[in-house]
């Protein structure tokens, strides 16, 4: 166990997916100056992330960011990006003070969400595992500038397979057209695959079904229809209609 914010970080156990990973093994990935270690931890169960900087470029608060997943699942999509000073990787801890909720406020009504509140969600996604949330940072400015999330679904139909969902995806208003909502689902899509999912399935607005079918997504006859069943609260999301 390390210690985060105060607070004890659970190891992070990967209950929906299957990597073997060996004991002692340490596996480097260059993302610009961070260095992302996965170390082996107590038991083969009990895994987890830490990025240490290795240069000045960064503040101290990046020490002990941690990894909603594992960023070698993502590592062939994330190559595409570099050299524009752009990176895909996973959300981590640190993506509070990046700029990842406004982000979100670009797609949806957020709410007054604080640090702590975040860090708890953030823990207990990490926690069940899952969550794949994939963030695009622009490393000039330190923001996330978009972001998908595939959700995995675990299933006892077809043999207990797996259905992806595609949610939340958004890039930031001044970055648009520059394909990036493009690559960011596909990103999500070559995850899904990776992870064994039957199918990627999503809800979006008639406005952009375009969008989604130029990514291969289809409307099947006879099953493209989403229901909804709203639970009145003081929720935003309830008030926002997504
Ligand atoms: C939808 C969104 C993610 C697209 O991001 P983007 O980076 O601008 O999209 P891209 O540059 O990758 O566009 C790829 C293609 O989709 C098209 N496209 C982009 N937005 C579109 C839209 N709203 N409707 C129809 N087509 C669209 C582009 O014209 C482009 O087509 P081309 O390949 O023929 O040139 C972005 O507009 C956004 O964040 N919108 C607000 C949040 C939102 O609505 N998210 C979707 C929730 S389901």
């Amino acid at each position: 166990m390390s210690s985060f914010h105060g607070e004890q970080v659970r190891p992070y156990v990967n209950n929906a997916i299957s990597i073997t990973i060996h004991n002692n093994l340490r596996v480097e990935q260059t993302m610009c100056d961070t260095l992302v270690n996965l170390t082996s931890a107590s038991t083969a169960d009990e895994r987890t992330w830490h990025t240490e900087t290795y240069t000045g470029n960064f503040s101290s608060s990046e020490v002990d960011a941690i990894n909603l997943f594992n960023p070698d699942l993502i590592a062939r999509v994330a190559n595409q990006l570099r050299g524009d000073g752009l990176i895909f990787r996973p959300l981590n801890s640190r993506d509070y003070d990046k700029g990842f909720l406004q982000l979100l406020g670009q797609l949806t009504e957020v709410g007054q969400v604080t640090k702590d509140q975040f860090l708890n969600r953030f823990h207990g996604m990490r926690t069940s595992g899952g969550y794949y949330v994939i963030v695009v940072e622009d490393l000039k400015i330190g923001k996330v500038i978009g972001s998908a999330t595939l959700v995995v679904e675990q299933k006892f139909i077809h043999g207990c397979s797996q259905r992806g969902h595609l949610e939340d995806v958004v890039v930031n208003s001044n970055y648009r057209g520059k394909k990036l909502g493009q690559l960011v689902v596909m990103a999500v899509k070559q995850l899904a695959r990776s992870l064994h999912c039957y199918k990627l399935s999503l809800e979006c607005k008639d406005r952009l079904i375009p969008f989604y079918e130029n990514l291969g997504f289809k409307r099947e006859p006879g099953n493209a229809n989403s229901m909804n069943m709203r639970f009145p609260q003081d929720s935003p999301a309830e008030q926002s209609r997504l």
